[in-house]
């Protein structure tokens, strides 16, 4: 073997060797390599070592110079590997882990306010016993907001003391304007604008000037309800509030009726649930009055319709232990937190 043949063997095996090192894919490899090349006794490294022997004596000073530089690269291409695993080994711990056991880290990113909460659900609830969630205007006229409910004018509840009229008031061709101090104004907007049968919920705002105190606020919010068809009684009317009571509250509620009076339900009753042992009042409801039919142009010898209006702020006080209806209108971020 001439030294040519014996420098070029040598560097062969450098560059086989180093390509081995860097395509090791782990720790098991990379030791195969190092087996393979640097083994101290089967190692090629070691073989071509040996085979210097072979050389003329003036030959092998180049060559031990040349044996030294390939052992040296191979050691580098061994440490290399071996670092290069290291570092992709450690990597996945220098990423931010999850620690279960950390506390909690709680972001406050603001909520619906309760009432909106609970308008939200009762609209739920009734759409799913069908019913449509419709809407009016808060600035009412006295036509939808008294006449057309069958309030004439000499009825107390119209009373200017009673009521928030507005001052430029003359305006529409249904007399003055006010806000409305009931929802039960949208019963007769939906009429007017269709025919029946008519199967709607109406969620808003009220005002009246109560002075304000645990249960009055000069603002508050109803769910009126509304139903018409051809034969529709009162039985109807007690199974849609009972099944409405027994969704939002949670377990199987009784419903009570005492007579009462509104001028546009004829019968009028209150309706009552139980609540703990005790009887709750739950709002107004009736047989909608044939005046109020027939002022909305349906007849009252082909259709009849029951009509609800609950107080929603009433309902959320119930379902949450609230006992001052003034917390919902404070603004006080401890007291919405809550919801
Ligand atoms: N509008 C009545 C009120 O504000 C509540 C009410 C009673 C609504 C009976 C109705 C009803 O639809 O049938 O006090």
């Amino acid at each position: 073997m001439t030294l040519n043949e014996y420098l070029g063997q040598l560097d062969a095996l450098a560059q086989e060797a180093e390509r081995a090192f860097e395509q090791a894919q782990d720790a098991d490899e990379v030791e195969a390599a190092r087996v393979a090349f640097l083994g101290a006794r089967q190692g090629r490294f070691k073989a071509l070592q040996k085979g210097m022997g072979r050389l003329e004596s003036a030959e092998r000073p180049t060559a031990g110079k040349k044996l030294n530089e390939v052992k040296r690269r191979l050691e580098k291409a061994l440490q290399q590997a071996k670092q290069r695993l290291a570092g992709a080994a450690a990597a996945p711990d220098s990423r931010p882990r999850l620690d279960p056991t950390l506390p909690g880290d709680r972001r406050s990113l603001g909520r619906l306010h309760p009432i909106t909460q609970t308008i939200e659900e009762l609209k739920d609830i009734m759409g799913r016993l069908g019913f449509t969630a419709a809407e009016g205007p808060e600035v009412e006229d006295e036509w939808h907001n008294f006449e057309a409910l069958n309030i004439p004018l000499e009825h107390p509840a119209r009373d200017p003391l009673d009521n928030f009229y507005l001052a430029a008031a003359e305006s529409s061709g249904h007399g003055a304007l006010l806000l409305r101090s009931q929802t039960s104004t949208v019963q007769i907007r939906v009429m007017e604008q269709t025919r029946p049968p008519v199967r709607i919920i109406s969620l808003g705002r009220v005002y009246r000037p109560d002075t304000a105190d645990a249960t009055h606020y000069p603002l508050f919010h109803q769910m009126e309800g509304l139903m018409v068809d051809r034969g529709v009684t009162m039985a109807h009317l007690k199974s849609v509030l009972r099944m409405f009571a027994t969704s939002y509250l949670g377990h199987d509620v009784h419903i009570r009726f005492r007579p009462s009076f509104f001028p546009f339900t004829e019968p009028s009753v209150e309706a009552d649930f139980r609540w703990n042992d005790d009887w709750i009042e739950f709002g107004g409801a009736g047989m909608v009055d044939p005046n109020v039919l027939r002022a909305v142009g349906y007849d009252p010898q082909e259709v009849t319709g029951f009509a609800f209006g609950l107080g929603v702020e009433r309902l959320c006080m119930r379902r949450h232990n609230i006992t001052d209806i003034r917390e919902f209108y404070r603004n006080d971020v401890r007291f919405l937190q809550q919801f």
